[in-house]
Formats: C-alpha cells, sequence, structure tokens
C-alpha cells in the first residue's frame, strides 16, 4: 500500500472512532482511474485502456444489528446521512448520499439480507475531474459491505452493480469502463477491457513512464446530458445497421453508408469504431514498448474527440498542445475521461517531468487565465483483484 492511502486509511478510522465511539469492523480503498485511450467506447460494447491510479476512496465501516445506514462524509459540505434499508429513496437534497442509497439499494437485490451500516468515506480523488470519484466511492462501498457481511461479490458482479446505481438511481447512463477498473485494476499495469464480454488483458506500463495527468480545472458543465445524448446518438447509428451494439460496425460499412446517414451521427460513431481500434493497438504498442505507435494512437484519439465526437473543451486542446509540443513521440497525451471539462493524461518519461510540469505551468495560466492542478500518477490494484 502506498504512503498516501495509509494516511487515507489512518484518516478514515480517526474519523470514524470520532463519529461512532467506537473501532471500525475495517477499513477499505477503492481506486479512482485513469483511462489511457478508448473513450466513449465502453458503452458501445468496445474496448477501453484504463489503469486504476493510487488515488481513491477509503470507507471505515461497522455492521449494525439493524436496518439503518449512518454515513459520514468527510469531503463534502453537508456530511452526515441516514436511511433505512427497507425504504430507499432518492434524496433531492444530498446528492452525494444518492451513490450510497443507489449502490445500497442495487447490492440489495442480489444481497436482500444485509443489514445496516455505520461507515465514514473520506478520498482524494478530485471531484467533477473525470477521474472517477463517484466509481471509486461505488466500489468503495460494495467492498466494505461485502467485507462486512462476507458476501460472496467478486469484481465483476461488483462494477455491475455500482454501474446499475448510477444507471437507475444517480442517472447518468455511464458504461461499465470506471467500475470495471475501480474493481479489477492491476498495480503497474493498464488494462484492456472488453466491455463486451468483460474479458481483459494486463499490460505493462514501463517503469521509466509517468502517468502524468493535469486537470484543466474547467467546471463540467451539461455532463450528464450531453453524455446521455451521445449514448443516444450511437444507439441510433447501431440500430440503423440492425445491430446490437457499434461493436458490431466495421468502418468499411459506415463509410459505405455515409450517404444515408445524418453527418452529426455519422462522426460519432466514425469515433467510436476507430477508438476501438486505437486502444487495441495501443494495448500492443504497450507491451512491445513502442512509444511512437502510443503517442500517435493517443494523438489521433484526442482529434477525433475533439472533432467527431465533440466532447473536448478550448482548455483541454490547449493543454494536449502545450505538452504534445514539448513530448513530441516520446509520450503520448489526449484527453481523458467523458470530457466537457477535466482532465488530460499523458505518458511522459520521468526524465521529462519537470520540463513538462514547468511549460504547463506558466503557459497553461497565461493562455487561459486558469490555474492547471497536476497529478503525478502510478497505476495501483483495484479494490476486488
Ligand atoms: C465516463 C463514463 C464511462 C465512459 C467515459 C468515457 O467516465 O462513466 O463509462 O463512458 O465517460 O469513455
Amino acid at each position: 500500500m502506498t504512503q498516501k492511502n495509509n494516511n487515507q486509511h489512518d484518516l478514515a478510522r480517526v474519523l470514524f472512532e470520532q463519529q461512532f465511539q467506537r473501532s471500525p469492523d475495517l477499513v477499505c480503498h477503492a481506486p479512482g482511474r485513469v483511462n489511457l485511450i478508448g473513450d466513449h467506447t465502453d458503452y458501445n460494447n468496445g474496448f477501453v485502456l484504463p489503469a486504476a491510479i493510487n488515488y481513491g476512496t477509503t470507507i471505515a465501516i461497522s455492521a449494525r444489528e439493524d436496518n439503518l445506514v449512518k454515513v459520514y462524509a468527510h469531503n463534502c459540505e453537508q456530511q452526515t446521512n441516514e436511511f433505512c434499508l427497507n425504504d430507499i429513496a432518492f434524496d433531492q437534497q444530498m446528492m452525494w448520499s444518492n451513490y450510497v442509497r443507489g449502490t445500497v439499494k442495487a447490492l440489495m437485490q442480489k444481497h436482500p439480507n444485509i443489514k445496516g451500516a455505520d461507515f465514514v468515506v473520506t478520498g482524494n480523488v478530485p471531484q467533477g475531474a473525470g477521474l472517477s470519484s463517484s466509481a471509486s466511492f461505488e466500489i468503495a462501498i460494495l467492498r466494505a459491505f461485502s467485507q462486512v457481511y462476507k458476501l460472496d461479490l467478486d469484481g465483476i458482479s461488483a462494477a455491475l452493480t455500482g454501474q446499475q446505481a448510477e444507471n437507475d438511481f444517480v442517472g447518468c447512463n455511464c458504461g461499465i469502463m470506471d467500475q470495471l477498473i475501480s474493481a479489477m485494476g492491476q498495480k503497474n499495469h493498464a488494462m484492456l477491457l472488453d466491455c463486451k464480454d468483460f474479458s481483459f488483458d494486463d499490460a505493462p506500463i514501463p517503469d521509466d513512464l509517468v502517468l502524468f495527468i493535469v486537470n484543466s480545472n474547467v467546471k463540467r458543465g451539461l455532463v450528464d446530458s450531453e453524455y446521455n445524448l451521445r449514448r443516444q446518438q450511437c444507439e441510433e447509428v447501431a440500430k440503423f445497421f440492425n445491430k446490437s451494439a457499434l461493436r458490431e460496425v466495421t468502418l468499411a460499412q459506415l463509410n459505405s453508408a455515409k450517404e444515408q446517414i445524418d453527418h452529426i451521427l455519422f462522426k460519432r460513431a466514425r469515433h467510436v469504431i476507430t477508438e476501438n481500434a486505437r486502444a487495441v493497438t495501443t494495448l500492443h504498442a504497450l507491451k512491445n514498448n513502442d512509444m511512437a505507435t502510443i503517442s500517435n494512437a493517443m494523438k489521433e484519439s484526442h482529434i477525433s474527440l475533439r472533432d467527431d465526437f465533440e466532447v473536448t473543451t478550448k482548455e483541454m486542446d490547449g493543454l494536449v498542445e502545450i505538452i504534445d509540443n514539448i513530448l513530441g513521440s516520446n509520450g503520448g497525451v489526449r484527453m481523458t475521461g467523458g470530457g466537457f471539462g477535466g482532465c488530460v493524461v499523458a505518458l511522459v518519461p520521468k526524465t521529462m517531468v519537470d520540463q513538462i510540469k514547468n511549460v504547463v505551468n506558466s503557459r497553461y495560466e497565461n493562455e487561459f487565465s486558469l490555474k492547471p492542478s497536476i497529478y503525478l500518477c502510478t497505476a495501483t490494484q483495484g479494490a476486488f483483484r
């Protein structure tokens, strides 16, 4: 366990003792994630290549004998929430509590006999930055309940349960990537996930590279509605081809139907189909330590997300350009996650980290009047692996 996570464990334990005047039964942790390549492909049954990171959510928990769940969220403004397992309703006032409510409700569909719990939650994944603070929250809750109640819950089932909470309770139609990598990530590796059958293949991140993440600190706007719209557009094209998902449509098929498909829908589908291919190419390139290919795939991915899928912002495009100018083919850089603000990710040789940090700090603020936040990350173990 890293030093940072050790501190989070200690903090969660202390907070629990303060809130509940006893020791927790256990403390557990689930990581956030960064996606190296393969964005907006997961809900099209496609390929993604994320890594779990050393920023995450930590929970200290104790079982209760009744059906109450009492939560203290250290990083939220309104910090305490309480509900009963017999009647789990959406909370209009305290949005964060809906992740707990939705996750516990989804868990109870397969495990109806669980009892309540007291728990505290603390975390260091920046919220709304595209690093999956919510998925790491859901997976940490599932890990905590599964340990405290000795449930037979594997990583894939946990991921599906977390996704169900988002889709059915919170109201975001997200895919499975974030929950799967938070549950199943592998230390020092990125993971190619096939979102059609949940099979995966780990690729080592070379020792001399750093996961260099920069938050544009642009407040993300219209995220859920634009995200859900993109998903709908993809599904429309799949339907046009009579397929269950865009994964089943080839680029040749798409191109040959260009005149019959609305121009915007055509671009959306082209992004997904080409992005799937880039994710697979990047997996092999990582395994072969072929930086030129990785670099190129990440560059094309960003352009495709910018021009065809239209989910970047001018600040994210600016950051990518600033980093790419210095990095060239020594590394790769692109936006990461859902888009509409948030982070860019770069694979940066350790020897270039300071130089890139300095340039990002000076140029980004100059050009966009915003301060960037830089996170130097390593790939960590998922909560269920
Ligand atoms: C968000 C969603 C994921 C995925 C990405 C885009 O993070 O939660 O399921 O669709 O956006 O790749």
